[in-house]
């Protein structure tokens, strides 16, 4: 048989890339930007497999430009929802994810962001480099505390129970919220579960770790805003249409929350123009929560794992759609 074909849409950490080449022939998309859609059209043509990311579509019309030849999607990141994934259940193929290996890191960089924007480390950093640092000031960029206060987790996945188990080092009182309950989960993390409403109200740390779907579209939106504390500082390093931006535009100019510290935005990248960016009170970082080295190496070995039992036509170890199976 014939090597098969994998169009990979960016260059992708090296282990991943020399696992995925002792099976197949690599074609590399090799810009720092993604393919447009018309490249991505063109290149997945007669292919057998496609290595994606997150910042590609790959919707019916991908499937059909590659063909009925196209026997796996591979997508290194744990999210999917730029895949649509009955289109592709419906055409026998399966897709792979990447979960688990990213666990940490992006558990690690919630807690980043939350400690940043709870003691203002981006503004603190900004102030000294402008040279406004005159003194030691009594009153000088004061934050909130962290250390015993409330937590509110906005799905307890793999990532949600990493922050949590971090939360306990800090004495915080942990609220959660998911579709659905995990009493042993709750006690093996010291969390509570509350009702989104609920959670809103008490938190004074918001972190959002669901998937994003129909149903979690602008979760975050006015009436969500208007519930939760003046004090609150909401954190976000899921998927950025979770959170609605001129609703959180219009919270934390109005006082109706205290700050956010967002690793994804809606759109990505960010507008240069969105009225969030000349906000102090926030911090915006590109979409680099899983970006340890080691994380994304791991990724790509995972993601070419996935790539590779596809083209033999094994089960994935890792499959989003394991009803393609049935
Ligand atoms: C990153 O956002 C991922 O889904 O892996």
């Amino acid at each position: 048989m014939s090597t098969p074909k994998v169009f990979v849409t960016r260059r992708l950490p090296q282990e991943g890339i020399e696992r995925a080449r002792r099976e197949a022939d690599l074609d590399i998309w090799p810009d720092e930007l993604p393919p447009t859609q018309d490249s991505l059209l063109a290149r997945v043509r007669g292919t057998n497999g496609l290595v994606c990311l997150l910042t590609d579509t790959i919707d019916a019309t991908v499937m059909d430009a590659a063909g009925p030849t196209l026997r796996v999607i591979s997508q290194m990141a744990v999210g999917f929802d730029n895949i649509d994934v009955a289109a592709a259940t419906a055409r026998g193929i399966p897709i792979g994810n990447t979960p688990g290996v990213l666990t940490e890191a992006t558990a690690d960089f919630t807690w980043a962001l939350l400690l940043a924007a709870a003691r203002r480390l981006v503004e603190a950093d900004a102030y000294t480099r402008a040279g406004r640092w005159k003194t030691w000031g009594p009153m000088l960029l004061l934050g909130a505390d962290v250390g015993g206060a409330t937590l509110g987790i906005v799905g307890l996945g793999r990532i949600g129970q990493a922050v949590a188990k971090r939360a306990s080092g800090f004495g915080m009182r942990i609220l959660y919220f998911d579709r659905q309950r995990n009493e042993a989960l709750e006690k093996a993390l010291g969390a509570e579960y509350v009702s989104f409403e609920n959670l809103l109200a008490e938190s004074d740390f918001i972190t959002i770790h669901t998937t994003y779907s129909e149903s979690s579209h602008h979760l975050f939106g006015e009436e969500a805003f208007k519930r939760m504390k003046p004090t609150a500082l909401l954190i976000n390093t899921a998927r950025g249409p979770i959170v609605d931006g001129h609703a959180l535009y219009l919270a934390l100019t109005t006082g109706k929350i205290a700050g956010a510290a967002l690793d994804v935005t809606e759109p990505e990248p960010i507008e240069p123009a969105d009225p969030l960016l000349k906000l102090e009170n926030v911090i915006i970082a590109p979409h680099i929560a899983s970006a340890s080295r080691s994380s994304r190496g791991r990724m790509a070995v995972m993601a070419a794992e996935n790539l590779v039992a596809g083209l033999r036509g094994e089960k994935l170890p890792h499959c989003v759609n394991p009803e393609v199976y049935k």
